[in-house]
């Protein structure tokens, strides 16, 4: 197997990402208790020491992660005599990594946590950079811990049998992460359209692994979202308020962002922070990619969302918005002027 192991310092805690080449299976020796679902355990099978570890397996979906689920985790390791300084495998996609981290991180007060994301969009969000977190009382990630896994396998083979409408999703995210940080991701991305498509291994590889990296050193100079994290949330407000206007599900979480991304970057032009043929570049990449413009829903309805957003700071909305590749700032905005972005 040919890896690359890339070192990071988040908050005091050390996070190793383990970037496997476009062909090896995921390899995990250390492990006391696999925790999967249905749709990945196929993948805990051929993933080396852990297949032979203790196993739970969920049923998949967002609804897993609830505090029922949390506990049957917990009760897991207790039943098979885990101790601190066991192992706790997570793989899966974003409920997984989620769900799993939250729940090393509550084990005996925080247990070894080993992370392999399995959809596009947990390699380069959510498996990395300590967030867990399970819903609660009706709201999402409402309760949860800062936890760095000690390790993230990033095997991009395990995405052959990935859904087209997960696939795409993760590319949204993946998107995004480029506009916060690599010129040349960006230029990646416009350029190698079809071989990304089509999942070539290897270009799909390089983009995940840079993907990915545009986070890791975000996330690197703060951990727990004083700052700079807020960056990543780079079309997000938009996208949380269209996802819950229009019902969750109705568009993936990627689409929204992708979406959202491209409202944040014309409101940037309407503040005179985004250059014009950056917004114009920014539309381009996510419709040669396949994902709406546009949205049909009610502006009010969109904009009373966005109040319930918890980016709501002092009063006054704030967002994410660019100036160009890797130049954001966080700018507070006035209603009338959502109203006009939402409009255009
Ligand atoms: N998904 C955004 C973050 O990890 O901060």
């Amino acid at each position: 197997m040919n890896a690359e192991k890339r070192s990071f310092t988040l908050g005091g805690f050390s996070s190793d990402v383990v970037f496997y080449d476009s062909v090896s299976p995921l390899n995990i020796s250390n492990a006391s208790l696999v925790v999967c679902d249905s749709n990945t355990e196929h993948i805990v099978e051929s993933c080396g020491g852990a297949a032979h570890a203790h196993r739970l397996v969920l049923s998949p979906g967002e609804s897993e992660k609830s505090m029922p689920v949390l506990e049957s985790i917990l009760h897991a390791g207790v039943e098979h005599g885990l101790s601190r300084g066991d192992t706790i495998v997570g793989i899966g996609g974003g409920v997984i990594t989620d769900l799993v981290g939250f729940a090393a991180s509550v084990y005996m007060r925080g247990c070894h946590l080993v992370l392999a994301p399995t959809s596009l969009l947990a390699m380069v969000d959510a498996a990395f950079g300590g967030k867990t977190g399970i819903n609660f009382a009706g709201y999402k990630n409402m309760v949860g811990t800062f936890y760095p896994a000690a390790e993230v396998h990033v095997a991009p083979s395990v995405l052959a049998s990935l859904p087209e409408l997960e696939f795409h999703s993760g590319l949204g995210e993946t998107i995004k992460n480029a506009l916060l940080g690599d010129e040349g991701l960006v230029e990646l991305l416009e350029r190698e359209h079809g071989a990304i498509v089509a999942r070539s291994p290897e270009v799909l590889s390089e983009v995940i692994r840079r993907g990915l990296l545009v986070k890791c050193r975000i996330v690197e100079q703060d951990l727990t979202e004083t700052g700079v994290r807020a960056y990543l949330n780079l079309g997000h407000t938009f996208a949380h308020a269209l996802e819950s206007v229009a019902g969750f599900g109705v568009w993936t979480h990627g689409e929204a962002v992708a979406w959202g991304t491209v409202r944040a970057a014309r409101l940037g032009e309407v503040l005179g922070i985004t250059p014009t043929a950056y917004r114009e570049r920014i539309e381009r990449l996510f419709a040669g990619y396949g994902f709406r413009l546009h949205a049909e829903a009610s502006h009010e309805k969109l904009i009373e969302a966005m109040w319930h957003d918890k980016k709501l700071k002092d009063g006054r909305l704030f967002f994410v918005v660019q100036s160009g590749v890797g130049q954001t700032q966080l700018v507070p905005v006035e209603a009338e002027i959502l109203h006009k972005v939402l409009r255009d």
